[in-house]
């Protein structure tokens, strides 16, 4: 699909003002996305569980200005306290999204957000919050075009989202989000997150998702810096291949509850996200030594208890640990004794795969 099928063209109705709410959950990749070409198109395909509890919830008012404005006019707030630290982020947004939403010039904004996780906790809140602020956005370009198809509406949000943050196209869905062209899942594409379309086993029904923070400053170095060298990194092409590779792989798993592979997969994916990192030119390491402390006790526990918890990482060092809803008590048990030491103030949050966003009022 060529990327001009998401120009905003017809104007059926005229509004001059009104605010819309969506909550948007935040997502973690089981195949990660690290490298990236041009305008957010992604170097490799990857995967994703949608979460559940981790989510933005975003207000968009909007009234119509006068005259069409050379600037993006809007204000953001964060918990209700006005945020400019923001802005520079939501204007590179705008401007990424003017050509396919080009009435986002004809309007005054007021955008009002918060998240169900503390905000200086270390996990990213850029998934949920661009995709919270792309759907806002398809909501007014609905109100103009009531006509739009639901598929068109969703596939569109996730294609906006996507040039706010790249794993954000991945936050629109659940409880499984693909996003970037793989030959044997039908209907991927690099442009838009979809759900995963093939079969999914019993055991993967409400995976959990409870993820330790082990650090909640700000990272060192951003995932843009870091997807970026990518460009040149001498393992690149090998890793972009590994991917491909690890999404069939996985498309068995899904098919037949292989736990143990499951597992395999997936951690493998963490370790190489964070060794492509240690291996770029800067090199940098986001891990901490709790980081790898918690590795090798879930490395032991699993050992010991033949249980099924798993662990991976995002561009951080805090650790999501995955496992089976059935274990849930005994992992829990496992974290409260031995892992909660490694936690910043003893902070870990308890989540689940989820369904997508919701909206809440129009
Ligand atoms: O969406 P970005 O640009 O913040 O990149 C996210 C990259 C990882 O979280 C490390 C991996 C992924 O696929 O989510």
């Amino acid at each position: 699909m060529p990327t001009t099928a998401f120009i905003y063209t017809t104007s059926e109705n005229s509004i001059e003002k009104g605010h819309v709410t969506w909550e948007s959950p935040s997502n973690i990749a089981l195949v990660k996305y690290w490298g990236k070409k041009e305008n957010q198109i992604p170097a490799n395909p990857s995967i994703s569980f949608t979460l559940s509890n981790c989510k933005t919830i975003t207000t968009l008012s909007y009234k119509k200005l006068p005259n069409p404005s050379d600037e993006y006019q809007f204000e953001v707030f964060l918990e209700g306290n006005k945020q400019d630290d923001f802005k520079p982020k939501i204007n590179i947004f705008f401007k990424r999204i003017e050509q396919y939403v080009p009435f986002i010039k004809e309007y005054a904004f007021k955008i009002e957000t918060s998240n169900t996780f503390p905000h200086s906790s270390g996990i990213a809140s850029s998934a949920s919050g661009m995709s919270a602020l792309a759907l806002c956005v398809m909501s007014i370009e609905k109100e103009l075009n009531p006509n739009i198809t639901a598929t068109d509406f969703t596939n569109k949000a996730s294609f906006l989202a996507r040039l706010g943050s790249g794993s954000a196209c991945r936050s629109l869905e659940g409880d499984i989000v693909c996003w970037g062209a793989h030959k044997e899942i039908n209907g991927t594409s690099d442009l838009f997150g979809v759900k995963y379309p093939h079969k999914v086993h019993e055991n993967f029904k409400n995976y959990q998702d409870t993820i330790l923070l082990v650090d909640k400053g700000e990272k060192q170095v951003s995932s843009t810096v870091g997807h970026n060298l990518m460009h040149k990194h001498p393992y690149a092409e090998n890793r972009f291949k590994q991917a491909h590779d690890n999404l069939s792989k996985l498309i068995q798993v899904f098919k037949t509850g292989n736990l143990k592979s499951f597992i395999e997969i997936v951690e493998s994916e963490a370790l190489t996200l964070h060794a492509m990192m240690m291996t770029s030119l800067p090199y940098f390491v986001l891990m901490k030594p709790n980081t790898l402390e918690i590795i090798n006790k879930i490395w032991t526990f699993r050992e010991t208890s033949g249980l099924h918890l798993c662990f991976t990482l995002d561009a951080g060092a805090n650790v999501h640990l995955l496992y089976p809803e059935n274990e849930k008590q005994q992992v829990l048990d496992f974290i409260n004794s031995q892992l909660v030491g490694y936690c910043q103030n003893a902070h870990y949050i308890c989540d689940n795969v989820g369904f997508g966003a919701k909206l809440i009022s129009n």
